[in-house]
């Protein structure tokens, strides 16, 4: 719809508009149902208003600035019809107009955080780095009606209420893992979940790409591993793997929405698809067959053979080449049937690989049984004692504790998908926890941040994974993003409420909790 047209829509329903305006136009910023919280708001009290003449203003010069601005239009046209454009030509912004601007000396809202200056005439968004000023954009569309999110004309008025946000995150590391391994999920699926997080400002997509049941990325001097180990899943579908171009094609879309990629190769267990690819991998050089169970434990690489390590460096050799993020993640976790003293010299082993590709090792908390190299970080799943030994090594913690964090258990024991070995994590209980108080030992300083890992054992398609994800990854956002001083679940709870919609506009298929009382419930 051209500009004109949507003026005469706006004319045509003046009428209906002016009996509701009053009761919803929303003046009070505090009031915004913005997940996760930000750090402070202050409200004005008016309203700034888009219009057919609005449009995104960022400075000259800057390629990443107008992919932002884009990106924000991308996201507002559709449903506002407001044609916004994105101007970078040195021109002055107007009344009505929004302005992205990076600036530098406010050094508390560090590397991602933003300040948003709302008038009745600007909406300006500032940070130090072009990542602020995308989650600034994130707030925006959160202070819009919900419908914003919808993919096809709706009517406005696009309102937000004017005043200052102040925001900046707690934690540098605020992400989700997927296991694409016991179900393999798509391109489309991940672009899909990226475009999820980014909405709400998680920066980290850990991608368990490898287990017993399948391996999902082509390796190419290890072809096998894809052609054979990735030709089947859980319950014995086709399965599938990533090419290497649209792995790659994956991390550019990330890292186009300020999220990094870690790809996850799970080892010395966890390795069946591998060992039934290559039967040089096994102790006692037999491939085994491939795995469509969900048995876990029973499988291990031959920790004492030269050619494992060889396997071992050519894997990671070629995914260091594939990832621009700092991480590449070693697994580690429950090799029951790999003896600790072939464990130990392994894990060292492989730490020291990972370094020598230039990354930076990730591992589930087993690894700080081994002699952890500086700079490791160990992801706390299990074993508090696991996470203790790390720190005491010097180790940064990743916060995944199975009993809060894993959104693949089950809500209650009514639910349709998911499991509950680590017991049931309704909404309210994966959200009501402290990652820097948890444990005694393992403080603030220890964390790097937190993950939310979705195994996917139950879930075989989006519909099923998003049935896990959400609500609950909302949560994990804002424990990641919000200091916990500003948390509690009564408060939450109503912004959450005022989410459901929202998530329904961007078509998220959410699981609707009896601990929320859902707006617009049907
Ligand atoms: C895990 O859940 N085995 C890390």
């Amino acid at each position: 719809m051209k500009k004109t047209d949507i003026i005469t829509t706006a004319l045509a329903s003046f009428a209906l508009l002016s009996m509701t305006a009053c009761s919803t136009t929303p003046t009070d910023m505090t009031k915004a149902n913005i997940i996760p919280k930000p750090v402070s708001v202050t409200a004005t009290g008016e309203t700034f208003t888009l219009t057919p003449n609005s449009d995104i203003y960022v400075q000259e010069g800057m390629d990443e600035m107008l992919n932002i601005g884009q990106y924000l239009a991308d996201k507002l046209n559709p449903s506002t019809g407001l044609e916004m454009k994105v101007i970078s030509d040195g021109r002055k912004p107007g009344k009505g107009d929004i302005l992205l601007e990076l600036s530098s000396g406010d050094s508390l809202l560090g590397d991602e955080g933003y300040e948003m200056v709302v008038t009745g005439k600007l909406l300006k968004i500032t940070a130090n780095k072009p990542a602020g000023l995308f989650y600034g954009v994130q707030t925006v569309r959160q202070l819009l009606p919900a419908k914003v999110e919808l993919t096809t004309l709706q009517e406005g008025p696009w309102e937000i209420p004017t005043g200052t946000i102040r925001d900046y995150p707690v934690y540098s590391y605020r992400g989700a893992m997927r296991d694409v391994a016991r179900h393999f999920f798509g391109p489309d699926d991940i672009k899909t979940f990226i475009d999820q997080m980014a909405a709400f400002k998680m920066n980290a997509l850990h991608l368990h790409l490898s287990d017993d049941q399948g391996w999902r990325i082509e390796i190419k001097s290890w072809p096998n591993l894809a052609l054979h180990g990735g030709s089947t899943e859980v319950g014995g579908g086709e399965g599938g793997y990533y090419t290497q171009e649209q792995y790659s094609d994956i991390v550019k879309y990330a890292q186009d929405r300020y999220i990094i990629i870690i790809p996850e190769i799970d080892m010395p267990g966890h390795t069946n698809a591998a060992l039934s690819s290559y039967p040089e991998l096994n102790i006692g050089g037999k491939a085994t067959e491939l795995y469509t169970g969900i048995k876990v434990g029973f499988s291990t690489l031959d920790t004492k053979s030269e050619v494992t390590y060889k396997f071992v460096d050519d894997v990671f050799r070629e995914l260091a080449a594939l990832t621009p993020g700092p991480y590449l993640h070693i697994g580690g976790d429950e090799s029951h049937v790999t003896k600790l003293e072939d464990y130990i010299p392994f894990i060292n082993r492989v730490q020291d690989i990972v370094t020598a590709h230039g990354k930076q090792v990730i591992g589930w908390d087993e690894i700080a049984l081994a002699t952890l190299k500086p700079d490791v970080i160990v992801q706390y799943w299990a074993r508090a004692d696991n996470a203790i030994k790390g720190v005491n090594q010097g180790a940064k913690v990743l916060m995944s504790p199975s009993k809060y964090a894993y959104i693949d258990m089950k809500y209650d024991s009514t639910s349709i998908y998911g499991l509950n070995w680590a017991g049931f994590i309704e909404v309210d209980h994966g959200y009501n926890w402290d990652p820097a108080s948890l444990v005694p030992e393992i403080k603030r300083d220890n964390i790097i941040g937190i993950e939310a890992p979705l195994w996917a054992e139950t879930v075989s398609n989006r519909e099923e994974a998003e049935y896990l994800l959400f609500p609950r990854l909302l949560g994990y956002a804002e424990i990641g993003w919000t200091p916990a001083e500003q948390r509690s679940w009564d408060e939450y709870k109503l912004r959450l409420a005022a989410h459901g919609e929202r998530m329904e506009a961007m078509g998220i298929k959410f699981y609707r909790s009896s601990k929320v009382e859902w707006a617009g419930q049907k």
